[in-house]
């Protein structure tokens, strides 16, 4: 299908169809989108969603994205690992992946058959900048026989070279299951150091960390304690070890939405990515959220108006080399097994 110009600014009008096509979304998210933003996003929210059924498209959205896409376009949305199960599940001829490129990577690695999209391809993150497929070699050959424990926040070669991947929510209960002494985990520093103080297992750890999490402090949690008592702090454990000591508890970030959903606590900070605090104040309005907010810039290269371009134009392809993919394919079909 292809819009003109001019029909496509005919359609992005905030029309009275419009409104009533996106109504009940925005009753759902009007708590955390001004009535003034809505006219901007709602002819894209529109647009997005008659264009996913006519090219039987669908859009994984992780936790992090804005509200007007996680609540207004997404068909799923969750953490890395609840995505790449949904993507290894669908049987849409096309994913359209807003969150980053490391996750469209993982997606294309589980269905090389279908077409996977992301807006904007320069969406990365530091992390999975932080090392390469040689680095991981070099690092086999220094350790000999260690299990490679990669974080899915790596690139499709890095992925390849090893012999496991994780999520921030299983990797605990993998390096536990491998029943080795020590284990290499790559490349999150924090993460690797969580887990050693959360198991037996000698970690070999990697210098990379996510600038988003390494920049909160313990002092800062402190504060939150300090300024609003019994407030619950719950952090994600891409922070460093001294603010994760400070928090009531860590998870991934669907860890951190379940926990809330079980502890219903009257007040709360999320230690994570700003958008998510308003994702899930949608869902708990009962909940009062303090947030400070620490953006993922590469996140938020994801947008409505990418997300249209995205789906008229079939831009951007997430393409991974067969050979490299197969390898790839081991290491997160592992993680799944475990
Ligand atoms: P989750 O797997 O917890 O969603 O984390 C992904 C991520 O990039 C967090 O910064
Ligand atoms: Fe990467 Fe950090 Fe952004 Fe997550 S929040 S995508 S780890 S830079």
């Amino acid at each position: 299908m292809s819009i003109s110009v001019t029909n496509m600014t005919q359609s992005l009008a905030y029309t009275p169809q419009v409104v009533t096509a996106t109504q009940a979304i925005y009753e759902r998210v009007q708590h955390v989108i001004p009535e003034v933003e809505w006219p901007v996003h709602a002819p894209y929210v529109a647009m997005i969603n008659e264009l996913k059924a006519e090219r039987n498209a669908i859009l994984l959205a992780h936790n992090y994205q804005t509200p007007e896409i996680y609540y207004g376009v997404a068909d799923y949305t969750g953490d890395s690992l609840a995505l790449a199960k949904k993507a290894s599940e669908t049987d849409a001829d096309i994913i359209v992946f807003c969150g980053v490129h490391f996750m469209a990577e993982t997606a294309k690695i589980l269905n090389p058959e279908k077409q996977v999209l992301i807006p904007d391809l320069r969406a990365g993150c530091s992390l999975a900048a932080s090392i390469t497929g040689e680095d991981v070699r070099l690092l086999k050959e220094r350790y000999p026989g260690v299990p490679v424990v990669t974080y899915v926040n790596t690139s499709a070669e890095v992925k390849a070279e090893s012999d496991v991947c994780c999520t921030s929510s299983n990797v605990i209960n993998i390096v536990n299951a491998l029943g080795t002494d020590r284990v290499i985990i790559l490349p999150d520093n924090y993460l690797g150091k969580y887990v050693a103080q959360k198991t037996d297992v000698e970690v070999i750890l990697w210098e990379g960390t996510c600038e988003v999490h390494e920049r909160f402090t313990a002092a800062e949690l402190r504060e939150f304690r300090n300024a609003t008592p019994g407030i619950q702090i719950i952090a994600h454990p891409e922070c460093p070890p001294e603010v994760l000591n400070e928090a009531d508890f860590v998870g991934s970030t669907s860890g951190m939405i379940r926990h809330l959903d079980q502890t219903r606590p009257e007040r709360v900070v999320m230690i994570t990515e700003c958008s998510m605090s308003d994702n899930t104040a949608v869902q708990f309005p009962d909940i009062e959220f303090i947030r400070p907010c620490n953006l993922c810039p590469h996140m938020k290269r994801i947008t409505l108006p990418k997300i249209l371009n995205s789906l008229q134009n079939l831009k951007y392809e997430v393409e991974v080399d067969e050979a490299i993919r197969v390898r790839a394919f081991g290491a997160v079909k592992r993680m799944f097994e475990f």
